[in-house]
């Protein structure tokens, strides 16, 4: 983990209180560090607690006031009594997720189905939704807004990959309910931001035996995003070569577009990400 964090790409948050799920590991742990510095209190959150607390203390080695909480975002009841005991959330960020596909050519089985639907796009909504409901009752920052909200989809949402059914299909949900919230969000001072990373190098990519094109650093990723965050950007995706071949593919023929994803090498090479 080399966040670069020398400039805060989110210059309202030099005081800010961001929240984070999935911060353990991956892209959630790269975007808490390149975030921390004094000033800032991150919320993290994740099942795995010393991995939590090792990222908590290279974000506090880095002057952030720091917390870590493990909690599963399926339960969405706490995910409410989290957020809602935090006090001001200036950013809140929808990352935690799991990888799924499935080798052998047959459907993928239903729990694992069960699992990523409950885990990629419920989860997420147990974030987003009460993120949403708290942030409208809040004053305005200096910018105007009463606070963000990303969601971590995936460029796996454009494309229907056979080799990973439900991940594409729960990331197209999650990006479509982000794009579609955001303008009524936005009239209530609220700015969302659905973000589609292609490739990141995680430990959920570190299993895949497939050509990743365009894999990409987490702390690369956790800068684009946040630079992203920033703007406004109502879809955030990257690399936009990837964007632009996923969105192609995802517009052909469905007969087309899955033999496409089926064919090796690399079975669903651009939806497993
Ligand atoms: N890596 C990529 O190429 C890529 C591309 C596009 C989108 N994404 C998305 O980016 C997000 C982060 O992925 P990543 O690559 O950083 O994966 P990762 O390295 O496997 O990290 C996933 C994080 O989510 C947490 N998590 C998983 N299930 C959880 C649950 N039920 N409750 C709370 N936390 C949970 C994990 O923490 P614990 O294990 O401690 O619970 C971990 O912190 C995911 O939504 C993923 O789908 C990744």
């Amino acid at each position: 983990m080399h966040a670069d964090n020398a400039a805060l790409p989110l210059p309202d948050l030099h005081e800010g209180s961001v929240a984070i799920t999935g911060a353990s590991a991956g892209i959630g742990a790269a975007l808490a560090l390149a975030l921390a510095r004094p000033g800032i209190t991150l919320h993290l959150t994740g099942r795995n607690l010393e991995r939590l607390r090792s990222v908590g203390d290279a974000c506090a080695a880095r002057g952030a006031r720091t917390i870590v909480r493990t909690l599963d975002v399926r339960n969405a009841a706490a995910q409410v009594t989290w957020l809602s005991g935090i006090g001001r959330l200036d950013l809140v960020i929808a990352n935690a997720g799991i990888g799924a596909g499935s080798d052998d050519r047959r459907p993928e089985r239903s729990a694992q189905v069960r699992e990523v639907f409950a885990t990629n796009l419920e989860g997420a909504l147990n974030t987003a939704l009460p993120a949403l409901e708290i942030m409208q009752g809040q004053a305005p920052d200096g910018s105007g807004l009463r606070g963000r909200i990303a969601t971590i989809a995936s460029i796996a949402g454009f494309v229907p990959g056979p080799g990973a059914a439900s991940y594409c299909a729960a990331k197209a949900a999650l990006d479509r309910w982000t794009i579609a919230t955001a303008p009524f969000a936005a009239n209530m001072g609220v700015q969302m931001t659905s973000v589609c990373p292609g490739y990141v190098r995680t430990p959920m990519t570190a299993a895949n035996r497939f050509p990743m094109p365009g894999l990409m650093e987490a702390d690369r990723a956790a800068s684009i995003i946040l630079r992203g965050i920033a703007r406004g950007d109502r879809r955030l995706a990257f690399p936009w070569w990837v964007a632009g071949l996923a969105q192609i593919v995802g517009n052909l023929p469905p007969r087309l577009s899955t033999w496409l994803l089926s064919r090796p090498p690399g079975k669903a090479g651009l939806s497993q990400q």
